[in-house]
């Protein structure tokens, strides 16, 4: 087979792929409850802060997931004992909701074959969102705005993982490289599926397909995609132990090097792994 057949048939596994994964055999979770409750309430503005802190608290590890993120120093002077309800303080309700999130997210797609990947995935989206909110000042956005956005832009690694590593489809045994090349490629449009039908707005939905693009597109896409790949890009290199003045310098953003090493920190240990 010639390079030119090779390429052929590759785009026609991607073509299929993505239609069977964005198709009826594959079903999207629901969102986790507590973030569904949460939201709800928040919407609704029907219930107090003591309220929704006994909502949360019916979680007690998710409780202490969320207390131990709210008292870093991320989110004002590092605190030592806190409890929930103060935590809510501290960090809003869009905040805790957002949070809770970002530590349950890693239950609503099950992977078992890729369930390390997956896990990673979640820990390194935490860390892209907490980095696009430390941006978000010096681009006039609301962090609330581009929290979320950036969390979820990955999403469709998840639903692909799971649904390409443990679900019994018609494209025979797909080697575990393959799978990683499709999840590169695919992943963005499969993100789009999965927030549509959770009905994120626009905005989600362009951070979602966008957030690999290069920096100078992204930069006309708009200020929260732009952050999340720039957020990107500096989560990746501290990750691999690379220098991040270089990704700030070219966009003409800065967060300084302790705070990114801070945000990777509180990223990997909101697990406790
Ligand atoms: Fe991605």
């Amino acid at each position: 087979m010639n390079r030119l057949e090779r390429t052929r048939l590759r785009n026609e596994l991607e073509r299929d792929v993505l239609r069977w994964v964005t198709g009826p055999d594959v079903e999207v979770p629901s969102l986790p409850s507590v973030v569904v409750e949460l939201n709800s309430e928040i919407v609704r503005g029907r219930k107090s802060l003591l309220a929704l802190s006994r909502l949360v608290e019916r979680d007690p590890l998710l409780s202490a997931r969320l207390v131990r993120v709210a008292r870093s120093a991320l989110y004002g002077p590092a605190l030592g004992e806190l409890d929930i309800h103060q935590a809510m303080l501290r960090v809003g309700l869009e905040g805790i909701r957002d949070l809770a999130m970002a530590l349950t997210i890693e239950h609503v797609f099950i992977a078992k074959r890729f369930a390390r990947v997956t896990f990673e995935s979640c820990q390194r989206s935490f860390a892209r969102a907490l980095c696009a909110r430390a941006l978000s000042a010096q681009l006039d956005l609301e962090p609330a705005r581009v929290f979320l956005p950036a969390l979820l832009a990955d999403i469709g690694e998840q639903l692909l993982f799971g649904a390409l590593g443990d679900h019994q489809h018609e494209f025979g045994v797909l080697s575990d490289a393959l799978i990683y090349e499709l999840v590169a490629e695919l992943h963005p449009h499969v993100g789009v599926h999965v927030l549509s039908r959770w009905d994120f707005s626009q905005d989600h939905l362009d951070v979602a397909r966008a957030h690999h693009a290069d920096p100078e597109h992204a930069r006309a896409m708009g200020p929260a995609v732009f952050a999340t790949v720039v957020a990107e890009r500096a989560v990746e290199a501290v990750s691999a132990g690379q220098a991040t003045d270089d990704v700030f310098a070219l966009e003409g953003l800065e967060i300084e090097r302790r705070v990114l090493d801070a945000i990777v920190g509180v990223a990997r240990a909101a697990w406790g792994r």
